[in-house]
């Protein structure tokens, strides 16, 4: 048996730690050859691919960022004008390929069902720092993720604190605030705004003018797909190659702006960024990257071709490709979450009576 292996999308911790899984498990439990395309699907356009054997995966599951390289810009349904799918797939069959195994989020998902339809046997690993990915409760690289934005808040809280200042964090999230949810609780701030809940200015103002009065100093994680209501996105700018073009960043700078003629106190904005997505990958990130990679070579094993491998209720499952790519899984607004968090004081902007 041969099977290839792609990273796609943006990276995240734990990638790595997953492309260990993956290959050894299949190498053990398949007697499988394993080739890994370099930079996602790209590699596959570009005929760009690499040995995996036991020795190249060992030693990586601490590591950071992908060994394969990847791109959130290339899909083969649309490159350099035209459909690629049929190109790719024969040439993963000159590769002697039985099936490709695509490690990604929704967009990773949707192109690996495209080229399931073509023909070519694929298998998906969920992955995305965003947490954001449908039938999967957690993904890789979102623990990772939450203790950064904890730690920035930590570090921005106490000099806030010596200022008497409002703090915005702005963290990632295009479209599901669960990184902005969680790492907002883990750092105890008093705001919490996601691209769900569009935000009402004025109850934000309100919560940073109660706490000037007593406690002197707010703090507010905002994600930066949020936006205030009737308002709009903070795009960085458009980026032509990219398959998501509108580049998002800045809404902390905007709420501060916004903000700050309604307050007495200085309103300070940091944005955290990649900071997010780099490094380490924390020990729980290792764990269930390697019992997803290791749930990959299991439908491999089995045949459970044009699935993505789920985690539900604590349980890996699987789902059809076709049913999770391109799909988004949001924060509810009934989410337990919420309503502990508004029980301990939180706010999510939301206008008083709605
Ligand atoms: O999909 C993960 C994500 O972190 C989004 O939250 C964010 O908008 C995007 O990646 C940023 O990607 P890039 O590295 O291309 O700026």
């Amino acid at each position: 048996m041969r099977i290839g292996v792609l990273t796609g999308g943006g990276d995240a911790p734990g990638l790595n730690a997953a492309l260990r899984a993956v290959t050894k498990s299949l190498i053990r439990q398949c007697g499988a050859e394993v080739l890994g395309f370099e930079d996602g699907y790209l590699g596959m356009l570009e005929r760009r691919v690499r040995a995996l054997d036991w020795r190249a995966v060992s030693g990586i599951a601490a590591l950071g960022g992908t060994l394969l390289g990847t791109t959130n810009k290339v899909t083969p349904t649309h490159y350099q004008g035209r459909d690629r799918c049929d190109e790719v797939v024969a040439y993963a069959r000159e590769l002697g390929l039985d099936g490709v195994v695509a490690m990604g989020g929704d967009g990773t998902m949707a192109i690996a069902a495209a080229l399931m339809g073509h023909g070519l046997p694929m298998v998906g690993v969920p992955k995305t720092i965003d947490n954001d990915i449908a039938r999967v409760e957690r993904s890789f690289g979102f623990d990772t993720a939450v203790a950064r934005v904890a730690e920035a808040v930590d570090r921005l809280q106490t000099t806030g604190q010596s200022h008497g200042r409002v703090m915005i964090l702005e963290t990632m999230g295009r479209n599901a605030g669960w990184i902005a949810l969680e790492g907002g609780l883990a750092g105890s701030v008093d705001v919490i705004l996601l691209p769900e809940i569009d935000y009402d200015l004025d109850a934000v103002a309100a919560v940073c003018r109660e706490r000037e009065a007593k406690q002197r100093f707010t703090m507010i994680c905002i994600a930066e797909g949020a936006k205030p209501r009737g308002g709009s996105l903070t795009v960085r700018e458009h980026v032509g190659d990219a398959l998501e073009s509108a580049r998002l960043g800045g809404v902390g700078f905007a709420l501060q702006a916004q903000l700050q003629p309604l307050l007495k106190s200085e309103v300070r904005a940091t944005v955290l960024g990649h900071v997010q997505r780099g490094g380490l990958p924390t020990a729980a990130d290792r764990v269930l990257a390697t019992l997803y990679g290791n749930a990959a070579a299991d439908l491999v094993r089995t045949g459970g071709w044009g699935q993505m491998v789920t985690y539900e209720g604590g349980a890996i499952g699987s789902a059809p490709l076709a049913d999770v790519g391109g799909v988004q899984r949001t924060v509810p607004r009934d989410h337990p979450l919420l309503a502990c968090a508004r029980r301990t004081g939180v706010s999510f902007g939301e206008a008083a009576g709605g």
